[in-house]
């Protein structure tokens, strides 16, 4: 059951790396911001042999080194200290997203790259709700009694937002953050549901 489920993290993780990966520099150290299971540090790591940072609110990590601890909203680390930051399907949890954005953004010399699943509409706000229910709640505890995840982590992750394109937008602009480049992947026909990815620069 568990090389199941490593299987499908690594997948997810590969489909990501396809995504974002171009948009990291040739050098690190990069902070991957959120990093959960570690699939994706680890994947990207390997791949494009960068180093790369884990750091979460609880540790979840299946694959990799610990991620470092960190509390909501405040970074352990140095102005400038990475190339690059990446927030991946993180920011429904924080209780103040815009101040983990900004964090991001100071500890990072280079692009912050964020990756967040946003709705347009009713169908999609649904559709949204259930995903989340299915592939956070359920598939978390479900982790958890199998001990593919550490039988110590917390659950860090109820959801206290769904953002539509012009809420995130929202945060980017309470960060003082914009876009400089974008990628799209649909989950439901006509933008009901896309999972966006933005190269995120601070406004200056
Ligand atoms: C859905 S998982 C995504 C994990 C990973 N980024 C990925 O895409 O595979 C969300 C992660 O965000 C973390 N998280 C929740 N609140 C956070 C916060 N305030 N700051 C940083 N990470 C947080 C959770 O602990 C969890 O690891």
């Amino acid at each position: 059951m568990t090389s199941l489920l490593d299987g499908v993290m690594e997948r997810r993780a590969r489909r990501l790396v396809d995504e974002v990966g171009a948009w990291l520099p040739a050098d690190g150290p990069v902070l991957d911001l959120g990093s959960g299971t570690g699939h994706l540090s680890a994947r990207l790591a390997r791949e494009l042999g960068i180093e790369v940072v884990p750091a979460d609110v609880t540790d979840m990590h299946v694959v990799g080194p610990r991620p470092v601890l960190i509390a909501d909203g405040e970074l352990p680390f140095e102005e400038d200290a990475f190339s690059a930051a990446l927030l991946l399907f993180v920011l429904a949890y924080p209780d103040r997203p815009a101040r983990v954005l900004a964090e991001a953004a100071r500890v990072t010399r280079g692009p912050v790259i964020l990756v967040q699943t946003v709705h347009a509409g009713r169908l999609g706000y649904a559709w949204l709700r259930v995903r989340e229910f299915f592939w956070t709640t359920v598939a978390f505890h479900v982790s958890k009694l199998l001990g593919y995840v550490s039988r110590d982590a917390r659950f860090t992750m109820r959801t206290r937002r769904f953002y539509t394109d012009a809420r995130l937008r929202h945060e980017l602009d309470a960060a003082g953050l914009r876009i400089r480049s974008r990628c799209e992947r649909a989950v439901l026909p006509g933008r009901a549901l896309v999972v966006t990815g933005w190269r995120l620069e601070r406004d200056v």
